[in-house]
């Protein structure tokens, strides 16, 4: 398998349609459960359901399922670890936008969850993500070890270490330079621990060894600076119509990213060599990786 390849081959093309169709199950199988898990019930509901149902493209999730797959495990058992990262990750989206945070008024190529309910109600949908992410986790029928290992990942990812810690470098960085240093922690928080979480949690929910599980987080860890990487370039060069959400918001809110620190031509070359460096660790450490692969390959030149 080639690492610089720019795309399949013409003899690759029904591998291509079996990779698509492929995630298309992976996804489908989320949104149906995605769907059961916050029932219609009141207007909470619905405001957290807006954000949970609105598409996305699920990397989270798949990456779970995918990770659990290639440990050896079933990966309907991971069925409910992939719920509870994108639970997680929908509320991370609701609280991003808010006024008080970057103030966008797209997402998915619909009004943000506050444009549309108002900031307590988007502000609650949050907050009660977060927890039915971990309801949901803990509820699995995952042996208990399992589920304990998954969610203490999950909630390192989310908290200081993590995602929130990372947000907090995020505003308070608004109108700062930062060093290299700086920059590489707050983009590993922000967007790293998360994707990587999502990897790992895959590899625990099929009972993998340490090993597997190492090689799942260094994998999560470089691709998720590949990917923030990937979403600063896309925020100066596309479109919110092309994004569905708004372009240049980066630039509105003076944040500090790779594209404004390096400029564009540089963050291209730097989201080249972490996905090289994530897929050389696809296949020093699985045996099956094909999937894994392409799905690396579409999220680093992926357009929304
Ligand atoms: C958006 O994540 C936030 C970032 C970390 C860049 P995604 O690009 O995965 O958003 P959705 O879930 O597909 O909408
Ligand atoms: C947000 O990063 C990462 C999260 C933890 C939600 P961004 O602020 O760049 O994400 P977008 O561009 O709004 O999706
Ligand atoms: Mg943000
Ligand atoms: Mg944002
Ligand atoms: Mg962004």
């Amino acid at each position: 398998m080639s690492i610089n390849g720019s795309g399949p081959l013409p003899s690759e093309g029904s591998k291509l349609i079996v990779m698509k169709q492929k995630l298309e199950y992976y996804k489908q199988i989320i949104d149906s459960r995605l769907d059961s898990l916050v029932p219609e019930a009141g207007r909470l509901e619905e405001s957290m359901r807006y954000s949970l149902l609105a598409g996305g493209k699920r990397i989270r999730p798949v990456l779970t399922l995918e990770f659990a797959r290639l440990c050896g495990g079933r990966v309907e058992d991971a069925l409910d670890a992939a719920c509870a990262v994108e639970m997680l990750h929908a509320y991370s989206l609701i609280h991003d936008d808010l006024p008080c945070m970057d103030n966008d008024e797209l997402r998915r190529g619909r009004p943000t969850n506050h444009i549309v309910y108002g900031e307590w109600l988007a502000l609650l949908a949050g907050d009660a993500l977060q927890a039915e992410a971990f309801l949901c986790l803990l509820r699995s029928g995952l042996p208990a070890e399992r589920k304990a290992g998954a969610a203490e990942l999950l909630a390192r990812a989310a908290g200081r270490e993590g995602m929130c810690g990372g947000q907090y470098l995020d505003l308070d960085s608004e109108s700062k330079t930062l060093t290299e240093a700086q920059l590489y922690e707050l983009h590993g928080k922000k967007t790293g621990a998360v994707i990587a979480a999502a990897c790992m949690m895959g590899a625990v929910c099929a009972g993998a060894g340490a090993e597997q599980v190492k090689a799942a987080e260094d994998y999560g860890k470089a691709l998720g600076l590949a990917f923030q990487i990937r979403d600063d370039i896309l925020d100066i060069e596309s479109s919110s119509e092309v994004m569905g959400k708004p372009a240049g918001s980066d630039r509105k809110n003076q944040k500090s990213t790779f594209a404004f620190m390096y400029g564009l031509e540089k963050c291209k070359g730097l989201v080249a060599e972490y996905s090289e460096k994530a897929l050389r660790i696809l296949i020093d450490n699985f045996d099956d990786p094909g999937f894994l692969f392409w799905l690396t390959k579409e999220l680093i030149n992926r357009k929304s």
